[in-house]
């Protein structure tokens, strides 16, 4: 394995770099994001990780510009910006990513847009990704990609003349991913395509950090369950976005490229995959999986009815 140190980046498809750790910021209330961004800035982070849905879009742009601001050495190219665009088709995508981009517009350029979940049908989500196509083109951002796509969803949009007629690469797929939750096929196929793996909710959202492998793996390496979880996968070639508003944690979960979990604890920790899914609730896991778009919208009604009565009324 590469050496991975706190600046380790990976070139994505787009041809720009992206930073293997960030913070994410998801239920951040917007009061405390332009503060966490700022103290995450100031500790190491150079990648944070947004959405529309986050309602704090806004304070993560003014946290950047803060620590921007401080130091004239400090570049905006220094910084990886991500936000995810929530709703599909074609003219609500125009629409919602230009509110995101006035939000940040100091920033200049977004640096990746994924389009949030797969949560719709084949038409919606190919007019959305025509969309984003768009952006790149305009400079609006740098990369696009997808989260919460199976490998269906990808293949899908690869078939596209909508993909074809542009070819702009998908460069990212962000999904669920611990040692409860490997997902080996799809993350094999996303290495196959070079598309960048991203790990969402890294440290299980804080429900398994006492399991007792986790717990006496980290108490071999005299580190915390945390940062045995995100090391986990890093070292598997993801790039980690664990969320804290609380500073010793931002501090702690940065503290990860002093060590590195042996080959067979690193297979232990992989062999705790049950198909778990914290985010069960939210669906994703059921989109994820090969289901029919019949089902996925059967099931996006019965669970999400005002989401699905927005989504069908926007589109
Ligand atoms: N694309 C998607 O659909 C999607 C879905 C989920 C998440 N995400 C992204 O992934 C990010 C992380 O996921 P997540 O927020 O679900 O969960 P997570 O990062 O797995 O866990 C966050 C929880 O762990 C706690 N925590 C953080 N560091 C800790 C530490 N060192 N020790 C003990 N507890 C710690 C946090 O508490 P405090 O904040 O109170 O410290 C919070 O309760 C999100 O912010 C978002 O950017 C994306």
């Amino acid at each position: 394995m590469t050496q991975l140190t706190a600046t380790t980046s990976y070139k994505q498809l787009s041809g720009y770099e992206i930073p293997i750790i960030a913070l994410g910021v998801w239920q951040a209330p917007a009061d405390v994001t332009r503060k966490v961004v700022y103290d995450a800035l100031n500790i190491g982070y150079r990648h944070i990780d947004s959405a529309q849905a986050y309602r704090n879009e806004k304070e993560v742009g003014e946290g950047i510009l803060q620590w921007l601001s401080e130091d004239p050495s400090r570049k905006r190219s220094d910084i990886f910006y991500t936000t995810k665009v929530f709703l599909h088709g074609y003219e609500v995508a125009k629409d919602t990513v230009k509110e995101s981009f006035e939000k940040v517009k100091d920033l200049e350029y977004i640096d990746l847009i994924l389009i949030h979940n797969a949560r719709s049908n084949k038409k919606l989500r190919l007019e959305t990704w025509k969309a984003l196509q768009e952006f790149v083109e305009d400079g609006t951002t740098r990369s696009i990609g997808v989260s919460n796509w199976g490998i269906k969803h990808l293949d899908e949009l690869f078939d596209s003349d909508v993909y074809k007629a542009k070819n702009i690469p998908v460069s990212v797929n962000q999904v669920e991913l611990h040692p409860f939750l490997v997902r080996s096929q799809l993350t094999d196929y996303l290495a196959e395509k070079g598309i960048i793996a991203e790990a969402y909710s890294p440290l299980t959202h804080a429900l398994r950090l006492d399991d007792e492998t986790v717990v006496a793996i980290a108490k071999k390496y005299n580190k915390s369950p945390a940062q045995i979880l995100i090391r986990w996968g890093l070292q598997r070639g993801f790039v980690s976005l664990p969320k804290t508003v609380t500073h010793s944690r931002l501090v702690e979960n940065y503290e990860v490229f002093d060590f590195e979990i042996g080959k067979e604890d690193q297979e232990k920790l992989t062999s705790l995959d049950e198909n778990w899914t914290f985010s069960k609730r939210f669906g994703d896991q059921l989109y994820i999986n090969d289901i029919t778009d019949e089902q996925y919208e059967a099931q996006l009604n019965e669970n999400f009815p005002e989401l699905y009565s927005l989504l069908t009324k926007k589109a």
